[in-house]
């Protein structure tokens, strides 16, 4: 299944991905993620993308595009993935189906989380994450056993430098100007199906299962 999560900062993207690699054994391909191991490993790209990042901007298409190309021809997403953060423009969905076209191959599934912005708010400010595993948390919704240690690996949980109030209100701004009108993009070929991605996380996980079988 090649699947997009899709949905503003703070929706859910991250946490739900977890649950769909293990249901349907198919790898996460965060943008996100692969942009933060860049800045902490400081290669040339993470040092481009820094600055960007800290302030919730968009990194330019043509690195993003690069990492994404690069990822989805691993081996392990042969038999499908789950983009999480990506596209974000029209011109990377263009450029993704350009990519997966080549590989005869398409998107199915744009499953796209609908959240309130003072509920993301809370959500972003609360959140926590593993530096080693990447595993996600919240400190009030999805707390971890022991107060800032991963349940997984035991490492001290860290906070994203993103998720400061300033840097999060520009990134809904962003989301709302470049990303949200990838709605319609995809609506219009039919693979978009909306869920409401507010109440329990195991509630929006049985949303989303219900939407990809039916
Ligand atoms: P990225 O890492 O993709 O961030 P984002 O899209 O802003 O999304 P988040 O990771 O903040 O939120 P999420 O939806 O994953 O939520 P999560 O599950 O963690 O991108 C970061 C930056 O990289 C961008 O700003 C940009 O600069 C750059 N970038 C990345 N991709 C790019 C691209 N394609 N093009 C250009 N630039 C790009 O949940 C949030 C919190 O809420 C957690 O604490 C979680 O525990 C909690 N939570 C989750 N679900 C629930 C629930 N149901 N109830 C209560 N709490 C919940
Ligand atoms: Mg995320």
């Amino acid at each position: 299944m090649n699947l997009i999560l899709f949905g503003p900062p703070g929706a859910g993207k991250g946490t739900q991905a977890q649950f769909l690699v293990e249901t349907y054994r198919i790898p996460q391909v965060s943008t996100g993620d692969m942009l933060r191991a860049a800045v902490k490993a400081g290669t040339p790209l993470g040092l481009k993308a820094q600055e960007i990042m800290t302030q919730g901007g968009l990194v330019s298409d043509d690195i993003v595009l690069g990492i994404v190309a690069e990822r989805l021809a691993q081996d392990d997403c042969r038999s499908g993935f789950i983009l999480d953060g990506f596209p974000r423009t029209i011109p990377q969905a263009d450029a993704l189906d350009a990519i997966l076209k080549q590989a005869g191959r398409s998107i199915d599934h744009v499953v796209s989380l609908e959240v309130d912005n003072d509920e993301i708010v809370k959500r972003l400010s609360g959140r926590r994450s593993c530096p080693s595993c990447g595993k996600g948390y919240h400190v009030a919704f999805d707390a971890p056993l022991q107060a800032d240690v991963c349940d997984v690996c035991g490492s001290g949980l860290v906070q994203r430098a993103d998720d400061q109030e300033a840097t999060v209100r520009n990134r809904l701004l962003v989301y709302e100007q470049q990303t949200a009108p990838l709605k319609d993009y995809y609506k219009s070929k039919n693979v978009l199906c909306s869920i409401l991605g507010m109440g329990a996380i195991a509630e929006i996980q049985q949303r989303i299962i219900s939407a990809l079988v039916n």
